[in-house]
Formats: C-alpha cells, sequence, structure tokens
C-alpha cells in the first residue's frame, strides 16, 4: 500500500470506532444527512486506495458520476494535455457515468480510427443522439456494413461532374446574399470609404444552408428556405446538444420540437421523392436526391422513400455545422491577417480577372490548384477542426500499449468491454512536440515540402500510398496522421471534398467583394457545443473593394 494509503488507514480505524459507538436511530439519520458526503468520500478514497493497475490511470475527480465533465467541457483541448502531463497518452476519466479511456497522439489517433470496427462500435456510442434526429434505417441506425453502402451511394452523388456544375451555383448564391442581406447593407451602398460588420458564424451558417441546399439538398430545398423553414431546421438541430448526447428522451420542450421537426423535415423530403418518381424526367439531375433514387444495395434492394429522405437529412446535419464553423474561422484569421488576405486576393486576380474588370467563375478543376486558398482552409481546419473528439463504444476488453509516442517496454493496459474510446485528432494537430508554433494561425506552413504540415498531410492523403476500401471506394488510410479533420479509417468523412468546394468558393467570393479587418482580435473557442464554435463577439468589419 502507498505512503498516502497509511495515514488514511489510520484516520478510517479511528472513524470506524467511533461510529460503532452510536445508537442506530443516529447512525442512521447521520447516513441519510450525509448521503452526498460519503458518496464523494467513497468515489475519492477508492480512487486512492484501490486502482487497478491493469487498466489505465483515472483522472482524479471528486464528484462520482459526473466525474471530469466540467474540465473537459469547459475547454477538451486543455484538459487532455493536462492529463498526458500527468498520465501519459493512455488515460481514463468519468464523464457522466460513462468511463471514457483517451488514446493521444497519432499513435492514439491509428489505435482508434484504425481499430476493427466489431470491437470499437460508432453506432452503439452515436445512435441514441443521432437517430431521433436522422431517422431509421440510416447511418448509426443499421449495420456497420449497410452504413458501408449508404456512404457509397452518397459518394456516387459527389461526383466530379457534379462538382463542376456546383462552382457556379455556390458563386451565385454568395453574392445574391451579400447583395440582399441586411448586415451587407454598406456593400449594397457601394460606398467604398464606409466599413460595415457582419457577425461570422451567424453569415455563414446562412450561405453554408443556401449553398448546401442549392447544390446537394436540391431545388425543392432551396426553394423552401423561409422562415418557417429555419425554425423547423432550428428545432431540429436543438436536438444535437451535448444534453441529448447523454439522454435520448426526456420530457422536455427541446426533444419534443426536436421529434416534430424530423417528422416535418422527413415527410417534405418524401414528398419530393414522391413528386419527383411521379413526374420523371423532370429531376434535378445534379442532386443527391436524384442520384440516391438510382442506388440499390447490394442484394439488388432500391433505397426506399425514407431511407433516401433520412440520408438526405443527416447530410444536412453533417455539413451544416462543420462547414459553416469552419468558414467563419477562415473569414476571422483571414481578416485578422491582412498579408494573407493580399495573398489570396491577388491569386484571385491573377487566375480568375478579366480584362474587362469583371470576374470569371472558377473551374472546379482550378480550385484544387489554389495553393493559398488551400492552405487557409487546411491551417484553419488544423487549429479549429469542428470535431474535437471522436468516440466509439469498446465492445470487448482490448489491449493498448501503456505509450503510444513511441515504440516502448511500457507494457499494456486493458481497457474493459464497456469503456468509451476517444481519440483527439484537435489535439494531434496542435501537439507543440509535433508542430513548430503549433498553435499559431499560419497557413505558410503547408507550402514548405518538407515540412511537418506536408509530412503529416502525405500520411493522411497520400495519393500513391496505402488505400483501403471499406465499402464505399478506395480511401487513404490515414488513421496515424497527427493531421486528421475529417476522421479516418472506414467513418472517414465523404464530404471533404464537397467541403473544400463550398469553403473555398465562399471565401473567395467574399474576398473578391470585401476587404476585411476585425475590431478586436480573433475570438475564442467555445468548446460546449457539440461543434467548435468562434465565442462571441466574432464581427468583422469590411468595406467594398475598390478597383483602379
Ligand atoms: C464523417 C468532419 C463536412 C458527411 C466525418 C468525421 C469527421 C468529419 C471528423 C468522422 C466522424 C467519426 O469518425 O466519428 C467533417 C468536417 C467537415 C465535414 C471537418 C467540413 C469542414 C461534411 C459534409 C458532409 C459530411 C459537407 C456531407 C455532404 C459525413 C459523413 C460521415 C462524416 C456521411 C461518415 C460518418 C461515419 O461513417 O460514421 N466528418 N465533415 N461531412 N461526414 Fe463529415
Amino acid at each position: 500500500m502507498s505512503t498516502v494509503a497509511q495515514p488514511i488507514e489510520g484516520y478510517i480505524g479511528q472513524l470506524l470506532t467511533y461510529f460503532s459507538s452510536l445508537p442506530t436511530s443516529r447512525l442512521i439519520l447521520l447516513l441519510i444527512v450525509n448521503i452526498p458526503i460519503i458518496t464523494v468520500a467513497f468515489n475519492v478514497l477508492s480512487q486512492l486506495l484501490f486502482r487497478d493497475k491493469s487498466q489505465p490511470p483515472v483522472v482524479f475527480h471528486f464528484m462520482p458520476w459526473v466525474g471530469s465533465a466540467a474540465a473537459y467541457g469547459q475547454d477538451p483541448i486543455k484538459f487532455f494535455f493536462d492529463c498526458r502531463q500527468k498520465h501519459g497518452d493512455v488515460f481514463t476519466f468519468v464523464l457522466l457515468g460513462r468511463r471514457v479511456t483517451v488514446a493521444l497522439g497519432p499513435g492514439g489517433n491509428n489505435f482508434i480510427m484504425g481499430g476493427k470496427h466489431t470491437v470499437f462500435s460508432a453506432e452503439d456510442i452515436y445512435t441514441h443522439i443521432t437517430t431521433p434526429i436522422f431517422g431509421k434505417d440510416v447511418v448509426y441506425d443499421c449495420p456497420n456494413e449497410v452504413l458501408m453502402e449508404q456512404k457509397k451511394f452518397v459518394k456516387f452523388g459527389l461526383s466530379t461532374d457534379n462538382f463542376r456544375a456546383y462552382v457556379g451555383m455556390i458563386e451565385e448564391e454568395v453574392l445574391g446574399y451579400m447583395k440582399s442581406d441586411s448586415r451587407f447593407r454598406i456593400f449594397q451602398m457601394n460606398d467604398i470609404n464606409e466599413w460595415g460588420s457582419f457577425d461570422a458564424l451567424k453569415t455563414m451558417s446562412e450561405v453554408t444552408i443556401l449553398t448546401a441546399s442549392r447544390t446537394l439538398q436540391g431545388i425543392e430545398v432551396r426553394n423552401h428556405i423561409t422562415k418557417d423553414y429555419a425554425q423547423v431546421y432550428s428545432d431540429l438541430d436543438g436536438g444535437f446538444t451535448p444534453l441529448h448526447f447523454m439522454f435520448t428522451n426526456l420530457p422536455l420542450e427541446s426533444y419534443r420540437k426536436r421529434d416534430a421537426a424530423h417528422k416535418k423535415i422527413s415527410d417534405f423530403y418524401i414528398s419530393i421523392i414522391r413528386q419527383r418518381r411521379e413526374n420523371p424526367g423532370q429531376e434535378e439531375e445534379h442532386d443527391m436526391i436524384a442520384s440516391l433514387m438510382n442506388q440499390k444495395y447490394r442484394n439488388g434492394r432500391a433505397l426506399k422513400d425514407h431511407e433516401i429522405a433520412h440520408i438526405m437529412i443527416a447530410l444536412l446535419m453533417a455539413g451544416q455545422h462543420t462547414s459553416s464553423s469552419t468558414g467563419s474561422w477562415s473569414l476571422l484569421h483571414i481578416a485578422d491577417r491582412p498579408d494573407v488576405a493580399d495573398a489570396l486576393f491577388e491569386e484571385q486576380v491573377k487566375h480568375f480577372r478579366q480584362p474587362d474588370g469583371t470576374w470569371r467563375t472558377m473551374e472546379y478543376e482550378e480550385i484544387k490548384d489554389l495553393p493559398i486558398l488551400d492552405s487557409v482552409i487546411r491551417e484553419t481546419l488544423r487549429i479549429h477542426p469542428p470535431i474535437h473528439s471522436i468516440m466509439r463504444a469498446v465492445r470487448e476488453d482490448i489491449v493498448v500499449p501503456r505509450t503510444l509516442s513511441a515504440p516502448s517496454e511500457d507494457g499494456q493496459y486493458i481497457i474493459p468491454k464497456g469503456h468509451v474510446v476517444m481519440s483527439s485528432g484537435a489535439v494531434s494537430q496542435v501537439d507543440p512536440i509535433l508542430w513548430k508554433n503549433a498553435t499559431e494561425w499560419d497557413p505558410s506552413r503547408w507550402s514548405d515540402p518538407e515540412g511537418v504540415a506536408a509530412q503529416a498531410y502525405k500520411q493522411y492523403d497520400d495519393a500513391n500510398g496505402a488505400k483501403v476500401d471499406f465499402g464505399f471506394g478506395l480511401v487513404s488510410k490515414g488513421t496515424d496522421s497527427p493531421y486528421q479533420p475529417f476522421g479516418a479509417g472506414r467513418h472517414r468523412c465523404i464530404g471533404e471534398q464537397f467541403a473544400y468546394l463550398q469553403l473555398g468558393t465562399v471565401i473567395t467570393t467574399v474576398i473578391r467583394q470585401v476587404e476585411m479587418k476585425l475590431a478586436s482580435g480573433v475570438p475564442d473557442p467555445n468548446y460546449q457545443t457539440m461543434i467548435t464554435l468562434p465565442k462571441k463577439p466574432r464581427d468583422i468589419l469590411y468595406r467594398r473593394r475598390q478597383f483602379d
């Protein structure tokens, strides 16, 4: 027993003698009154006295069940770095009744993201929050093999051919927004001397839903984006909070609104699908509904209407906050760095400004070849990945090396069945052990072909490297890269190319029209939402560009 434990043992002996001298009624009363204190004391003592050395160390916490929820919820990145300093790459913390084992660094990423899906299950941990929102029979409400097929169907719809059609549509939506939204009143007034301002997140949320619906979601959805629809969407979105992650159903307004909104949106998509079936030939050929209506599972069965509707809701939700958050952070950083803003603008002028002073719409293939734009998006995703923690439920006892950052003789821990495992690309992406000036937003790090960033990206997305097919086409392995904003392995994002196209077109359309600056610096991240968003104030000042 440890030296800490010896005085504690003596103290417990004295307490026991005292309590045994009390009458039973007094003892019961004392127990009832002191239940919270006794529970906390028992929790603290059990951590100090009974550590199971075969399992990862548990982060010390006073409150049972609540555990380290406050520290993790406040700032997960700081919490993870602090824990790593005390416990190493692998440790367990208690999060609202769950035992969560974190594995950090590229080794940790590889251990979890590259683990077998029969052992590390995404559906077991996510289904209770996603199924009431997306609906039945899709994503995490179906066997993993079916999800892989559904991802294949979506990937088929995210074709180069469709992407080519999307650039002009996105540009048109952004310009239309700037010409009509009240936040861009100063821009609309054509006054090049006055500065206006817009809330980065609010603006990017609206622009993201407009551009995603115009392209992926289809014309019927785009035409339906009214105030009423925005309210229904917001009710559905209200089901995507840490509370809903903890409790699938509670008798609260937000749960009732979530369920009503799901039904309304699902019925809306089903009505679109039926109308299209009844009027063949009129469907929008470039959108995802059209693509899904033509797909068949391996057993030859076509997708049912409700499956198409629910996949569409899943895509809407998967892309909305991730892209609007990344777009907001990108614009905030660009506004904060005039040198980067100038370089981005010059890149646009060089390639797309025509002799008559008008702008040419970018071709899809050209967007992929704009190094400054590319590095701005990559760097924003490095510092502000929208998803900071990725979880899996452990279905059987599993062995993990005690040290993941380097080969070592430290031995192993057992992570028991029933634990949740968590990986955090957000930590490895800003780890000072791996990156120079790790927390500094510096897009130029991506242009050094020998630098850490280039190496990390090569590991993540190596055109010539190892590829795996999980059922939705070949993807780079990428699980051991320190940089993985789109996840890795079989659950890797399939929206990556679309997100780059959408973000790239939105950012450049804005940059072509206005100069930007910040009144105060780049805001801190808010980790209390499911997706990491910029805190308020997050206003960007803008002024219409002046051309010679
Ligand atoms: C999965 C990030 C945009 C659809 C993921 C995952 C991450 C991610 C980290 C892995 C989750 C996990 O392993 O548990 C992002 C980011 C985006 C983005 C940073 C934008 C900047 C999109 C868009 C779509 C989309 C636009 C749809 C068009 C999906 C889907 C999955 C996924 C279907 C697969 C889920 C699974 O297999 O379990 N995304 N995403 N994402 N994302 Fe995205």
